[in-house]
C-alpha cells in the first residue's frame, strides 16, 4: 500500500538512488537529460510513491518546464518504479495523479520520450506526426498529451529546453 505525494525536502538522495537502480547509472547520458540541465523540476508536480508502512520511496514523477516556439509545455518524467515492485500499478497511480495535477494546474501540453505501448493508455499519442521534433531522439518514442482539447492547434517545431519562466497567456502557459 502507498500514497502519492508531492515531494519533501530530504526526498531527493533516495529518489535519485531509485533512478539508478531502474535506469542504470548512465541515465544522464540520455538526450532528454539536456532539458534538466541548470533547469529545476516543477515543485508542484514532483511526485513520489511511498509505502505507507515505512514512508519507503516506491516511485517518482516529475514535470521540466520546456518552449515550444514562444509556446509553454510539460516534459514528462523520468517516471520510475522500484524494479521489485514493477507490474503492481505503481507507475500508473503516479501517471494518473500527476497528469490530473498538470490539468489542474491549468498546464496543457505535455511531452515525453518511451514507449507508446506503455503511455497510450494515459492519453499519450505519437507526437512527430503532429509535427513536433526533440533532436536526438527517435521520432516514434517522442509522444504527445493534450490536457485541453486541441492544445498542440499550432504548436509545432523542435521541443527545446526552457529559457526562462512560463507565463500564463491565451490559450495557456507560455515561455516568457
Ligand atoms: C515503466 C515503469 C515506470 C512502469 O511502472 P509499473 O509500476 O511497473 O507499471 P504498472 O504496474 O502501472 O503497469 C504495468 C503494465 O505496464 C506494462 N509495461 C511496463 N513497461 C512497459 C513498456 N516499456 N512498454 C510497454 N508496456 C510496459 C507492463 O507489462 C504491465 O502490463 P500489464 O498491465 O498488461 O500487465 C517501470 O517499469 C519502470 O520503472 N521501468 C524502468 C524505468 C523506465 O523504463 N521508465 C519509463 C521510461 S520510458
Amino acid at each position: 500500500m502507498f500514497d502519492i505525494t508531492t515531494e519533501r525536502p530530504g526526498d531527493g538522495t533516495r529518489i535519485e538512488l531509485l533512478l539508478n537502480r531502474a535506469f542504470g547509472p548512465g541515465r544522464k547520458t540520455k538526450k532528454s537529460y539536456r532539458y534538466r540541465q541548470s533547469v529545476d523540476p516543477l515543485a508542484d508536480l514532483s511526485f513520489v510513491a511511498r509505502a505507507k508502512a515505512d514512508g519507503a520511496i516506491l516511485g517518482t514523477l516529475r514535470f521540466w518546464p520546456v518552449a515550444i516556439g514562444a509556446h509553454g509545455a510539460l516534459l514528462l518524467g523520468p517516471l520510475a518504479v522500484e524494479p521489485k515492485l514493477k507490474g503492481q500499478g505503481i507507475g500508473a497511480a503516479l501517471m494518473f495523479h500527476g497528469l490530473d495535477a498538470a490539468a489542474w494546474a491549468r498546464h496543457s501540453r505535455v511531452v515525453l520520450v518511451g514507449d507508446l505501448d506503455y503511455y497510450a493508455r494515459f492519453g499519450f499519442a505519437p507526437a512527430a506526426p503532429m509535427g513536433l521534433v526533440m533532436p536526438g531522439e527517435q521520432p516514434h518514442r517522442l509522444l504527445a498529451c493534450e490536457l485541453a482539447k486541441d492544445a498542440f492547434q499550432g504548436v509545432s517545431g523542435e521541443i527545446r529546453r526552457h529559457p526562462g519562466r512560463l507565463v500564463r497567456g491565451r490559450g495557456g502557459l507560455m515561455a516568457a
